[in-house]
């Protein structure tokens, strides 16, 4: 992969082995930790440790796969951990995952001992291609999505898509999701691009990923405090999250690439009904998600758990919900006044008119 942006605030570089080998020998950390899962232990941390003999010795911080991990209790055992072992001001945090493993690792080095330096070693499509970029960081609570959680920049990002060979399949689609809310929000000629593009076992299209992770890097450098034009990447979450956290308490919950998929069809409804996009490419919007992701129905009897969880993620002005909408596909306004009669409306046409049971 090409180094993608070198030496501005987010540090993201490539993960050639040189780079990353040179920002430990740089910095000089007193010990290093690093927090995978069961899965990314199993698949990913030998190759990584013999590519990066300085972290023969790093302590290792494994947790249970899966969103589950984004939670307090497992934050408490990862800061119980760094006290035991000795980690000071001075210790490095090494993420070596998923979302889930950046979310919850670069939380706990953004409070410990009020900020230790961490980088992300992403090793699923969606880390990769956004979660592990930006310094968002946190945990879910009390069911909510990422409710708790600080802006803190990595030091370094390092990507290295050969990780992705061990990714099963269903975890490679849900990355997807991302990749085309980013087109969305801000690349017309990479959406087109992007509309015809399945994702079959072993994919690894670097220039995919890297166009990918340049909007997203973009976007947060104009913005890193999400205080305007950031918000355009919450396209699709603002009902994707209510749908990720309803399904949480089922028995088979939705990844947050699927969730945030029909929160896509669902926002860009908005869109239409807003006059901001045409049906033409509402059309596109869907066939293209359509191509790659389930549509599972929204029904009647848990909208009240779904208004619940949505009432949290937003904040509603006069009975009015603020979103992040499309003005073509490419464009995106950060912030929409839409009523909530409104999105009952769309969610009743996702029902009657996209979704279907698989
Ligand atoms: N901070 C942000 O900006 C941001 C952005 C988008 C999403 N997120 C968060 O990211 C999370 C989802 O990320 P995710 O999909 O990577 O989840 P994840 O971390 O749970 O990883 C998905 C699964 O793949 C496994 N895995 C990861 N890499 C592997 C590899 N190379 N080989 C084999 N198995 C591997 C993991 O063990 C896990 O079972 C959500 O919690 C979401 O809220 C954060």
């Amino acid at each position: 992969m090409p180094s993608l942006i070198k030496n501005n605030s987010l540090y993201l570089e490539t993960s050639s082995k040189k780079d990353l080998i040179a920002f430990l020998k740089s910095n000089k950390y007193t010990s290093h930790f690093i927090i995978c899962d069961s899965n990314t232990l199993k698949h990913c941390l030998t190759p990584f440790i013999l590519a990066c003999p300085q972290l023969k010795e790093a302590e290792i911080i494994e947790l249970e796969p899966g969103e589950e991990s984004k939670d307090l209790q497992v934050l408490t055992s990862i800061l119980q951990t760094l006290t035991d072992f000795g980690a000071d001001k001075k210790s490095l945090i090494i993420n070596l995952g998923g979302g889930v493993i950046s979310d919850i690792g670069g939380f706990a080095a953004s409070i410990y001992k009020r900020g230790i330096d961490f980088i992300n070693v992403p090793t699923s499509l969606l880390a990769i291609a956004d979660a592990s970029v930006g310094g968002k960081t946190g945990l879910n609570f009390s069911g909510i999505k990422n409710h708790i959680g600080t802006i803190t920049q990595p030091k370094g990002v390092f990507i290295d898509p050969v990780f992705l060979k061990t990714l099963p399949q269903r975890h490679l689609i849900n990355g997807f999701a991302e990749i085309i809310k980013a087109a969305l929000v801000q690349d017309k000629k990479f959406f087109n691009t992007l509309s015809s593009l399945k994702i079959t076992p072993g994919f690894n299209n670097l220039s995919v990923i890297s166009q990918s992770i340049i909007i997203k890097n973009r976007v947060v450098k104009k913005d890193p405090a999400e205080k305007g034009l950031r918000k355009i990447l919450n396209f699709g979450h603002t009902v994707g999250h209510a749908i990720e956290s309803l399904y949480m308490e089922k028995p088979l919950p939705l990844l947050h690439g699927e969730a945030i998929a029909i929160g896509m069809v669902i926002e860009s409804y908005l869109c239409l009904l807003l006059k901001r996009i045409s049906k033409k490419e509402f059309d596109s919007i869907c066939s293209c998600l359509a191509l790659n992701f389930n549509f599972h129905p929204l029904l009647q009897h848990d909208m009240p758990v779904f208004f619940n969880y949505f009432n949290q993620d937003k904040k509603h002005l006069n009975k009015a919900y603020m979103f992040a909408l499309l003005n073509s596909i490419g464009k995106c306004d950060p912030e929409v006044k839409v009523s909530s009669m409104m999105v009952e409306k769309a969610i009743q046409y996702y029902n009657k008119k996209i979704a279907h049971v698989s």
